[in-house]
């Protein structure tokens, strides 16, 4: 095992947090490569909670370097905040923490653009993070966004945002939106935070390489899921960014060659925030069991999760899209009081079954989940340490789960402490990890 990628197999919040922080004990270097503050992973260490948005979950292991590579893009008000709170739990943010020189900055300014689609009236709104997540990625696919080389050098950076503040002012008021922002005010902030940023950034694509070449591992987290990748998700309602495997690559500068294994988090159920399809959705009780079971509620807006049963024609999407090597199931424990459980199998689209994901969002919308039923477990397993001890039920779903999907899975989550998984013996991950 050398170097891996593990990311969102679902629509997020897998529980990638949890599975990140406990796999970077035998990494040197946790690196992010997408998404930005809109990620919240949640990590639980001996009854300690940290909620980690934009800094990689490898940060809670004293010692491990932790990388924000390219692909993300950074709000410094954010990332100085989430730096102060790590800081006061005693953790050495500064000195584990490198930022790439070719990150993309977010302003206030990007979270005003995102009022012009997801405010109006007329139009349908994503129901987004309201981070400014998504105007980011456009200036910088447009290319006049600001990178944090920019941002620290200040005659490149004074022009820059020049030129940005006033199209996103002009576009503003085209669209009857009060600004009400203090450019001046702005522009200083910026200027004094990036001299806090600034002795932590470096090109991280040199720093990952040459560690990699000197031997080093480098465990790569996703943000968001493969559901919500700009390319692979179900557009429009995705995030502006590569999550999906291929991301690891570009968002980070390490090439494929470099990687040897991608491994998958999904739940063993389904969730989803904000809009957009989501065909094995339960709106009764048993949806409402969910949420109260797995406490599905937003990490970083408080939001209501969306809750359903586990997808099979969605999971082998994303195992095919990401070539998943392993699983990871998260949440098992959730599941434990359910009488029957629920798995969607195929999909019934305008009268045709089929288990492949069609494209079209109105298609999407149509899909009439076909459900096969296995029997609960009706056991606690929040304790169980290992695999061979869950209850005969609950390994039968798992195999249920890897039968209907083609993927191995190899490690299994009971519970939000590092010590509530269990990974199984033999298994391909087990290899990896090794
Ligand atoms: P992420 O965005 O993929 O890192 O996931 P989130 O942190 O947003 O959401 C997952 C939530 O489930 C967090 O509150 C975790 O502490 C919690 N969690 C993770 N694994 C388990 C598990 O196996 N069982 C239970 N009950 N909670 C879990
Ligand atoms: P983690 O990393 C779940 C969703 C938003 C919205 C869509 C676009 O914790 O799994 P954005 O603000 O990114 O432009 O919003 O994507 N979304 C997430 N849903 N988990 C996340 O991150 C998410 N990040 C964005 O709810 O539907
Ligand atoms: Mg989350």
């Amino acid at each position: 095992m050398s170097n891996l990628i593990v990311l969102g197999a679902q629509w997020g919040d897998e529980g990638k947090g949890k599975i990140v922080d406990l796999f970077a004990e035998k990494f040197d270097i946790v690196a992010r490569y997408q998404g930005g503050h809109n990620a919240g992973h949640t990590v639980q260490v001996a009854g300690r909670r940290f909620v980690l948005k934009l800094i990689p979950s490898g940060i809670l292991h004293p010692g491990k370097r932790a990388v924000i590579g390219n692909g993300v893009v950074i709000d410094p008000h954010a990332l100085l905040e989430e730096i102060r709170t790590l800081e006061d739990a005693g953790i050495d943010v500064r000195g584990q923490l490198a930022i790439s020189n070719r990150a993309h900055v977010i302003f206030p300014f990007h979270r005003l653009a995102e009022k012009v689609s997801e405010n109006r009236p007329d139009r349908v709104a994503i129901g987004t993070t309201s981070r400014g997540i998504g105007p980011c990625y456009e200036d910088k696919i447009g290319r006049r966004g600001m990178r944090i080389a920019d941002l620290l050098n200040p005659p490149v950076f004074d022009t820059l945002f020049r030129y940005l503040s006033e199209d996103k002012q002009t576009i503003a008021r085209a669209f009857h939106l009060d600004d009400q922002l203090d450019l001046d005010a702005i522009r200083e902030d910026y200027k004094r935070m990036a001299e806090q940023i600034r002795p932590m950034v470096c090109d991280t694509a040199q720093l990952l390489n040459d560690a990699i070449r000197a031997g080093r591992r480098v465990l790569f987290e996703g943000a968001q899921g493969t559901m919500l990748d700009i390319d692979h998700g179900t557009y429009p309602f995705v995030t502006s960014s590569s999550a999906a495997a291929g991301g690891a690559c570009t968002g980070t500068g390490v090439a494929p060659t470099k990687i040897d294994g991608i491994l998958g988090v999904s739940k063993a159920y389904i969730t989803r925030v904000g809009s957009g399809p989501f065909p094995s959705e339960d709106h009764g009780e048993d949806g409402e069991r969910i949420r109260k079971a797995g406490n599905e509620f937003g990490s970083v807006t408080g939001r209501p999760r969306r809750c359903g049963w586990f997808d099979v024609p969605l999971l082998r999407y994303t195992a095919m899209v990401n070539g998943f090597d392993s699983l990871i199931i998260t949440k098992l424990d959730v599941l434990d009081p359910f009488d029957r459980i629920k798995v969607c199998v195929a999909y019934r689209v305008h009268g045709h079954l089929t288990t492949g994901m069609p494209a079209e969002n109105a298609l999407l919308e149509q899909i009439e989940p076909v459900y096969e039923e296995v029997p609960g477990w009706k056991t606690p397993t929040s304790s169980i340490t290992r695999y061979e001890d869950l209850p005969a039920a609950a390994r039968g779903y798992i195999a249920f789960l890897e039968e209907k999907t083609g993927a191995e899975v190899g490690c299994v989550s009971t519970g939000p402490d590092r010590t509530q998984t269990m990974i199984r013996a033999g298994s391909r991950m087990e290899k990896l990890l090794s």
